[in-house]
């Protein structure tokens, strides 16, 4: 039997399946086995065919797809010229996370579970399948699952009979280690560096895009504010087609880096690097040296929900014994209802509850900072503009997003708030990004009809699609644009004007409170039959949904389906089929981000 030691690999989407690794990863530690936790994609895949146990935590994207930080890894093990016995020597389990309220709930672990078998590895337990939908949150499966694995990691290797694991709430070494520079020579510069090697810029290298303009396109008077945000992407190896996505890392506000700062007695202009003190890898994201403001302000995520990890972390720093018992009682497997109401339910920022234990608080020791806060997780937005009408730029419609929960405070969106407030007037102002494929893929050949549904900032990637075929010729393209009311919220007005008046377009809006009754994108969808039916039926049409109104999706399918009905003939059921080929085939597409 090989050396005992654990490797734990993930594909995270917005940081669960992160979160939950690390949170392996620290259970290995307090078994004094060695671990090391990476993304799937900073591993050399390569090298599993040395490991001993491996386990994997993904969860699944929205349409059945892996995280964009296992693609590659994804690509690699599905590879048909791997031998079946590739993987014979390794023991390995899956975990996945996921959400039933999606068709295809844990796709991406129960498909890797499969593989991996086929490769030959030994499955040491049955994959686990937490969903966000159970009533006890997704503790409610990873919690057995979890102590399950570590009774089979125990059998696995006897020689851990004979350790002593340390307690629950005792504090564990930092990953990293901080060490502060005092020598003002070595201090240099933590603004984005420009790369200069000709890569197309991703995660670990993103481009800093000069902000070109940021304008509000709903009226002063609407109630939600909509801005068109423009970067300079000149130099930048960045292309991009209609559908694709914009990926930035946003930054929290500098009133919440002061008060992190206050609370935590740090020096916000303070140098320091990082070493990590085991197998730990110094994120490549983060400069060295770099100092105290850059790291909260870019890096820790001080503004989202906190999650149980960091309630169990904090419960181990306290030693006042009213906050130690509340942080132990939210980070007991029993207390989960009682954290959801405390953090979820009014939507708590970490930074709030930090203040809540003043006295815990002011024990947090600077190292562990980055055990404690996750990283910012970088958001994703449909690019709104085509390289051909606007060369050199991109272009995205962001909803600045606010709302009220039971908190008295008003609850703001990290990015968009961020982006909101970024004025290029005051200087030079540089967002990193880059770009990656998205969901919507557009018809080669150009010719093929296109009908587009996006009501709200939906249509964003619509307005790409119709600059680009514009561009390309005169082809037949259908939109359906639906918002509250024609002078407050009707996003790309005269751009829509300027393609009808070129024949490049044909509009239909639903302007849903401009009347009585609602009316919405469906209703007009539903009013146009005769169009759609030859469109689809005969042209064969490709159909597009995008936006993020919840029942929006379903309802313009089900209009679509009385279309089938009243204009081919064709019975309910019969209706549901062709609506499931055309899914099947890429004629109808949906697309979830903003
Ligand atoms: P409402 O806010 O008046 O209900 C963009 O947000 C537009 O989408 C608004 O006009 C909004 O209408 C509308 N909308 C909200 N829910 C919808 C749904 N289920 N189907 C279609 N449109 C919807």
């Amino acid at each position: 039997m090989s050396e005992p030691g654990v490797l734990v690999l993930y594909g995270s989407q917005t940081g669960s399946a992160q979160d939950t690794a690390h949170r392996i990863g620290r259970q290995a530690r307090k078994r004094r086995l060695p671990v090391r936790v990476f993304p799937l994609d900073d591993y050399n895949v390569a090298s599993l065919i040395s490991e001993s146990l491996v386990v994997f935590v993904c969860s699944t994207a929205g349409q059945g797809d892996p995280p964009d930080n296992m693609k590659i890894f994804w690509r690699f093990v599905f590879r048909k010229s791997l031998p079946a016995s590739s993987l014979s020597r390794l023991d390995c389990a899956v975990l996945g996370l996921g959400d039933s309220s999606y068709p295809k709930f844990n796709f991406v672990a129960k498909k890797l579970h499969k593989r991996l078998v086929q490769l030959g590895a030994r499955m040491l337990l049955p994959v686990g399948l937490s969903d966000d939908q159970h009533d006890l949150g997704s503790d409610a499966v990873i919690d057995p699952w979890l102590a399950s694995f570590w009774q089979k990691v125990s059998a696995l290797y006897p020689s851990l009979a004979g350790v002593i694991p340390m307690r629950e709430d005792e504090l564990l070494p930092p990953t990293y280690t901080f060490h502060f520079l005092d020598d003002v020579e070595e201090k240099t510069d933590d603004r984005l560096r420009i790369p200069t090697e000709s890569t197309l810029p991703s995660q670990a290298r993103p481009f800093p895009a000069r902000l070109v303009s940021n304008r509000r396109v709903t009226d002063a008077s609407h109630f939600q504010d909509v801005r068109l945000v423009e970067f300079d992407i000149t130099a930048s190896n960045i292309e991009f087609a209609a559908g694709d996505v914009v990926v930035m890392p946003p930054c929290n506000s500098p009133e919440d880096v002061q008060q992190l700062c206050q609370l935590l007695r740090l020096d916000p202009a303070a140098m320091f690097t990082l070493k990590a003190t085991d197998c730990s890898v110094v994120p490549a994201t983060l400069p060295q040296p770099c100092t105290i403001r850059h790291l909260v302000e870019r890096h820790l995520d001080i503004a989202a929900v906190p999650r149980r990890s960091f309630f169990e972390l904090l419960s181990t720093f306290a030693s006042n014994e009213t906050e130690k018992q509340k942080l132990l009682e939210f980070s007991s497997a029993g207390g989960q209802d009682e954290l959801h109401s405390y953090c979820n339910r009014p939507r708590r920022t970490a930074l709030e509850v930090l203040a809540d234990f003043p006295h815990t608080t002011a024990e947090i020791k600077v190292h562990y900072l980055l055990d404690l806060f996750p990283t910012i997780q970088p958001r994703s937005f449909s690019i709104a503009s085509s390289l051909q009408v606007h060369p050199h730029r991109l272009q995205i419609l962001v909803a600045v997003v606010r709302y009220k929960t039971k908190m008295y405070k008003l609850r703001r969106g990290l990015c968009s708030t961020w982006l909101a407030s970024l004025d290029p007037a005051q200087g030079d102002v540089f967002v990193p990004l880059w770009v990656k494929k998205g969901s919507l893929k557009f018809p080669k050949p150009k010719d093929t009809p296109v009908v587009m549904v996006g009501p709200g900032t939906g249509v964003a990637p619509f307005r790409s699609a119709l600059q680009e075929r514009m561009s390309e010729g005169k082809h037949a393209n259908v939109l359906f644009f639906g918002c509250r009311s024609e002078s407050k919220d009707f996003y790309f007005r005269s751009d829509w004007e300027d393609m009808m008046k070129t024949g490049h377009l044909t509009l239909f809006t639903a302007f849903s409170r401009e009347q009585e009754e609602k009316v919405y994108v469906q209703d007009r969808v539903r009013e146009n039959a005769a169009i759609l039916w030859d469109l689809i039926a005969n042209k064969h049409a490709c159909f597009y949904i995008a936006g993020n109104a919840k029942e929006m999706p379903t309802g313009v399918c089900d209009a679509l389906k009385e279309v089938f009905q009243q204009q081919g003939g064709v019975s309910s059921e019969e209706a549901s089929q062709m609506l499931e080929t055309m899914e099947r085939t890429g004629q109808i597409q949906h697309s979830v981000t903003q």
